[in-house]
């Protein structure tokens, strides 16, 4: 019965990072730290970017298992691209579009596995409720610190942006209630 317990307690930890490189890496920090703690992780991304941060962190512990799911084809979106790395800051959308049709393979393997915990990136909308809807618990790990997120304010504050000027970004916000510093350039702003 103990040891039944003892197993129960070791989770099978979903990782379901966006495709970029400066998100793969805290992800792949993460999840070795969990694999540290006993955990089992799946670490889910598409066949290219696996295979290369296979050879950029080749010391991953034994308990991460990577998961390939092709990423589907999308108009806009140029041949072999899975990563922002091989695009235009402008082409990023579709990349973001592609990302999203991975929802119906995602959700096939988190139904087939006995996948107890997902861990996901600011990208997928769709996923927290396909967790609940598996009854598998599901946690936002941010990139950004919470300096960042501050500044960037509420999902309604967010979907508001594109129609303000971007001037808006480069002073401290109104709900900020403290003094603070915290606020972009312009140049850093038409960079991105
Ligand atoms: C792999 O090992 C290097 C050097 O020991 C370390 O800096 C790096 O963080 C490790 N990678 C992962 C994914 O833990
Ligand atoms: C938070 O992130 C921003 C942007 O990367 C960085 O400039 C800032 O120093 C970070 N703040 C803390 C407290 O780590």
């Amino acid at each position: 019965m103990d040891e039944m317990k003892k197993e129960h307690q070791k989770l099978h930890i979903a990782v379901f990072p966006w495709l970029a490189f400066g998100h793969f890496l805290p992800f792949l920090r993460l999840s070795n730290h969990l694999a540290q703690l006993g955990h089992r992780i799946s670490f889910i991304s598409t066949p290219k970017n696996l295979h290369r941060l296979s050879q950029i962190a080749p010391n991953l512990s034994s308990l991460v298992t990577m998961v390939p799911l092709p990423l589907p084809p999308v108009h806009g979106l140029p041949d072999s691209v899975e990563s922002t790395s091989e695009l235009p800051f402008r082409l990023v959308p579709y990349l973001k579009r592609a990302y999203d049709q991975l929802q119906p393979p995602l959700t096939e393997f988190l139904q087939n596995s006995d996948v107890n915990w997902l861990i996901h990136d600011f990208v997928p909308h769709w996923l927290p409720q396909v967790a609940t809807r598996l009854g598998i618990n599901s946690v936002f790990f941010s990139i950004f610190n919470a300096s960042v997120l501050a500044f960037l304010g509420s999902p309604e504050e967010i979907l508001l942006r594109d129609q303000q000027p971007l001037e808006d970004l480069t002073v401290v916000p109104e709900w900020i209630p403290f003094p603070s510093n915290v606020a972009f350039r312009l140049y850093e702003v038409i960079y991105h």
